[in-house]
C-alpha cells in the first residue's frame, strides 16, 4: 500500500475532518514506522513518509486540542513492542546462507567436503526440504509440556508469545512418546495457507480492518496479537524443522530428529527427502519447483542440510549462518513498471550511486518504488533511460533491481543517462579513480569532498548508529538526517554530548520542545545513548566505518589485538613507518587480515582529523577489552598458535575454528609471541622460523593430545 495523501488544504479542514484524518495518520505513520524499524521493509519512499508527518504536524498546529495521545509527533521511531516480554534464546536463532544458481549449490557441497576433509568415495547425505515462507518460532518443552513460545526477534532475543502459540491447533501442548527429552527447544515455521489467507483478507476488508500484503505478513500479524483470542481465530499452521537447546538429542541424524519430532506429535514437512550428490539435489529442487504452485502455502526455495549431526557439529557456523546448511532460493519475481527518475545517492565513502525511482508496483507481495541500478556502466550497458518501461526483479529480502528495458515501449526522444561529474550534495568533483593495483578505472565515481561533504558525514553517522554498530534505539537514519541538518550531531562524539548541550540551549530550541518529539521520547533517547557508553571492541571498530572493515574483519582485529589502544598504536605506526615496519607486519600477520585492510587502517589512522574525532569520541565511549566467549580454562586459553603444513585429521579452517573455541589465538605467522607451532606434513619456512625462535613445535597428534581430542 502506498501513502494516502489527502488533497484538501489543511486551512480548509473542518474539525470533524481533521479529527478523522489525525486518527488515520496516527495509524498509518505507526504502520510505516513498524515496517521501517522492525521489519526493515518500508513500502513508501522517505519523501512520502515525511509528507505524512508534515501533514500530521500541520493539522495539529491548526487544531492543537485534537492532538491525540498516540500522536506520531510524540514519538521518535517505532515504540518498542513492550506488551510481549523478551526471551533470550539459549542457542541463537540464526539464518541461512542463500544460493540462487546451481553452481552455488555445488560450491556448498564442495565446501562441506573440503572442510570435513572427505575422501572422494565418501558420500554426504543431504536432507532436502521446502523452505517455508512464514515466521520462525521457538517452542520450549519441559517434561513434554509446552512451556514457552518465542519469536526469532533479532536472533538473540525474541518475544514471548506463549499464549498465542498455545492457540495454534497443530502445536501440541504435550509431546507424546517415550523418547521425549526432559527439556528441548524445538523450532519451526508458522505459516498461513493460501486459502485461509484469502478468506482472512476478505473478512478483514468486509469489516474495514487491515488487509495483509501476503500470507507471511498475515501470519506474523496474526501471531503477534496482544489479544491471543484473535490469534486463535486465525488458522495458523506449523512445520517443525530444527531444534535449539536440548537435554538429550535422541537421534544421530537430521532425518532421525525430524522423525522423532513427528513421533512426538509435531507436523513435519511431508516433502522432506534424503538425497546425495549435486544431480539428485538439483532434481529435488526442480521437482519442488514444479509442485510449488499446487502446495497451497508459500515456499521461497528449498533448504539443504547435512544429515549427520556429528558432521553438522564439526562444520559449525560462520557469522550468522551454519556451514552445514544452505537455502536454495527460487528465482525472483519480475514485473515491469515505469522509470520516473534516476536519483544520485552519496554514500559513506563518497560513492555516487544511481537509484531508480519507479512508478509503484507490487512485486513479490510488496510495493516497490525504489530499485538499484548498480553503477553508471551498468546503466550504459543496459541503455536505461528516464521514461523507459523497465523490468524490475525482487528476490526475497534483497533490494529490488532494474534488470533491463522493454525497448518496444520506449517513447520517442528519451535521452541517454549521463552521470553527473560533480557531487549532487556538496558540488565537489566526482571522479572515477584508477585502481592502484590493476590500473583499471574504478566502476564507482566518488565525491572528492571528503569531510566537507554533508552526505558522506551523514552516511558515516548512520553507519555508526546502525544495528551491527552502536545500535542506538531511537537514533536511526531519519533522526541522524534531522539532527545533522540542524547542526546538533555532526560527528560521532556529538551523539554522546547531545544531552549536555541540549540542556544548555534556550528552552524553545531544546529537543523535547521540538515538533515531532516529546519529553518522554527524548528522555528515552538519552537513556539509549548512555547505555552505549560501553561497547564491545569489535562493534566499536566496525562502527568507525573504515574502508574494507566489515563485521567479520572488525571481529578478527578485535580478537587478535584485544584492546583499541593496541589497534590504534599499531595502525599509527604502520601509517608512519610504512610497509616494512614491524607494526605493518604485525597487522598483516593477523589471520583474516591482508594488505588491503592494513592499508585502509594506515590511511584512516594516518589522518590527523580522524585521530582528533576519535580522541573526542573516546572521551565519551569506552570500547571494552575483547574477551573470547569460549572455553576459559582450556590448556590453550590465551595461547597464540600457528598452524603450518598439511594437517591430516582436520582441515585448516576446522583446526582454526576449534582452537579459537578453546580460547587460543590463531596467528598467520611465527613471532616472539607464538606459544605453539603445529606442524603438519611438508611444513616449510614457518617451522624453520619456529625452531630458530625457540618456539615449541607440536605435531598434529601432540596438539590433539594437548587439547584433549586425541
Ligand atoms: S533451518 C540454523 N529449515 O528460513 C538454521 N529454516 O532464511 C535453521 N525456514 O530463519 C533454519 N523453512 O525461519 C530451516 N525447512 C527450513 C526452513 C527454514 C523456512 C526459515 C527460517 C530461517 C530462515 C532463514
Amino acid at each position: 500500500m502506498t501513502a494516502r495523501t489527502h488533497s484538501k488544504p489543511v486551512a480548509k479542514l473542518t474539525e470533524a475532518e481533521a479529527k478523522r484524518e489525525l486518527a488515520d495518520l496516527a495509524a498509518e505513520i505507526a504502520r510505516h514506522d513498524a515496517l521501517y524499524y522492525r521489519q526493515d521493509a518500508p513500502t513508501i519512499t522517505d519523501a512520502d513518509y515525511d509528507a505524512l508527518r508534515l501533514r500530521n504536524a500541520a493539522i495539529e498546529d491548526r487544531f492543537p486540542h485534537l492532538r491525540r495521545p498516540d500522536s506520531p509527533s510524540a514519538r521518535v521511531g517505532a515504540a518498542p513492542v513492550e506488551a510481549f516480554g523478551k526471551v533470550r534464546h539459549a542457542v541463537p536463532m540464526l539464518s541461512l546462507n542463500n544460493a540462487f544458481a546451481d553452481e552455488e549449490v555445488a560450491d556448498f557441497l564442495a565446501r562441506v567436503r573440503r572442510f570435513l576433509n572427505l575422501k572422494e568415495e565418501d558420500g554426504v547425505e543431504i536432507v532436502a526440504e521446502p523452505k517455508i515462507d512464514g515466521l520462525s518460532i521457538s517452542l520450549t518443552y519441559e517434561d513434554g509440556r509446552l512451556l514457552l513460545g518465542a519469536t526469532r526477534g533479532d536472533g538473540s532475543e525474541g518475544e514471548n508469545v506463549t499464549a498465542n502459540v498455545m492457540t495454534i491447533q497443530q502445536i501440541p501442548h504435550r509431546l507424546k512418546g517415550r523418547s521425549v527429552p526432559e527439556r528441548i527447544e524445538l523450532r519451526g515455521e508458522i505459516y498461513l495457507p493460501h486459502a485461509d489467507f484469502k478468506k482472512l483478507n476478505e473478512d478483514q476488508a468486509a469489516a474495514g480492518g487491515k488487509v495483509f500484503a501476503n500470507p507471511r505478513n498475515a501470519a506474523a500479524g496474526s501471531l503477534r496479537q496482544l489479544d491471543a483470542s484473535i490469534t486463535a481465530r486465525r488458522p495458523l499452521r506449523f512445520f517443525a524443522y530444527a531444534w535449539g537447546e536440548a537435554s538429550t538429542v535422541p537421534a544421530p541424524t537430521q532425518l532421525g530428529m525430524l522423525e522423532a519430532m513427528k513421533s512426538w506429535g509435531l507436523p513435519t514437512n511431508p516433502l522432506t527427502r534424503v538425497v546425495s550428490g549435486a544431480d539428485k539435489i538439483l532434481a529435488y529442487y526442480a521437482d519442488i519447483g514444479r509442485k510449488r504452485a499446487a502446495l497451497g502455502y508459500d515456499i521461497d526455495g528449498v533448504v539443504y542440510k547435512v544429515n549427520r549431526l556429528d558432521w553438522q557439529e564439526r562444520l559449525g557456523f560462520v557469522s550468522r549462518a551454519p556451514r552445514w546448511a544452505i537455502a536454495h532460493k527460487f528465482p525472483a519475481e519480475e514485473v515491469t513498471t515505469k522509470l520516473i527518475d534516476i536519483e544520485i545517492q552519496v554514500g559513506r565513502t563518497g560513492a555516487l550511486t544511481p537509484a531508480a525511482k519507479l512508478e509503484p508496483v507490487t512485486v513479490g507481495g510488496v510495493v516497490v518504488s525504489n530499485a538499484t541500478l548498480h553503477n553508471e556502466d551498468e546503466i550504459a550497458r543496459k541503455d536505461i533511460r528516464v521514461g523507459d518501461t523497465v523490468i524490475v526483479r525482487r528476490a526475497g529480502d534483497v533490494i529490488p533491481q532494474v534488470m533491463g528495458v522493454v525497448l518496444d515501449k520506449r517513447p520517442k526522444g528519451l535521452r541517454a543517462f549521463k552521470m553527473p561529474e560533480t557531487c549532487p550534495v556538496c558540488g565537489s568533483h566526482a571522479v572515477r579513480e584508477a585502481d592502484e593495483k590493476t590500473g583499471r578505472t574504478d566502476v564507482v565515481r566518488r565525491c572528492t569532498g571528503g569531510l566537507i561533504c554533508p552526505a558522506q558525514a551523514k552516511e558515516r553517522l548512520k553507519h555508526f548508529v546502525s544495528r551491527n554498530a552502536f545500535d542506538i534505539e531511537g537514533l536511526g537514519e531519519k533522526q541522524i538526517e534531522l539532527f545533522y541538518d540542524e547542526g546538533r550531531i555532526m560527528r560521532p562524539a556529538d551523539i554522546f554530548t547531545l544531552k549536555a548541550r541540549n540542556a544548555r540551549l534556550p528552552e524553545d530550541q531544546r529537543l523535547e520542545n521540538k515538533k515531532g518529539f516529546g519529553a518522554k521520547s527524548i528522555e528515552n533517547l538519552f537513556k539509549a545513548i548512555d547505555a552505549r557508553r560501553k561497547i564491545s571492541l569489535d562493534r566499536f571498530i566496525y562502527a568507525l566505518g573504515i574502508r574494507h572493515i566489515g563485521e567479520t574483519t572488525a571481529r578478527d582485529l578485535a580478537k587478535a589485538l584485544t584492546t583499541f589502544d593496541a589497534l590504534r598504536t599499531a595502525s599509527r605506526a604502520a601509517a608512519k613507518d610504512g610497509k616494512d615496519s614491524d607494526a605493518y607486519q604485525e597487522l598483516d600477520n593477523i589471520e583474516g587480515i591482508g594488505e588491503t585492510v592494513v592499508d585502509a587502517l594506515a590511511d584512516f589512522f594516518g589522518e590527523a582529523h580522524n585521530l582528533e574525532a576519535l580522541g573526542d569520541l573516546l572521551k565519551e565511549v569506552t570500547p571494552e577489552t575483547f574477551t573470547h566467549t569460549v572455553t576459559k580454562d582450556s590448556p590453550v586459553t590465551d595461547k597464540t598458535v600457528v598452524f603450518t603444513g598439511t594437517l591430516e585429521k582436520m582441515t585448516r579452517p576446522e583446526a582454526k575454528a576449534l582452537a579459537e573455541r578453546l580460547g587460543a589465538k590463531v596467528a598467520g605467522s611465527v613471532s616472539k609471541k607464538t606459544d605453539y607451532v603445529i606442524a603438519g606434513a611438508d611444513a616449510g619456512s614457518k617451522l624453520a622460523k619456529a625452531r630458530e625462535a625457540g618456539v615449541t613445535v607440536l605435531t598434529e597428534d601432540e596438539w590433539l593430545a594437548l587439547i584433549g581430542r586425541a
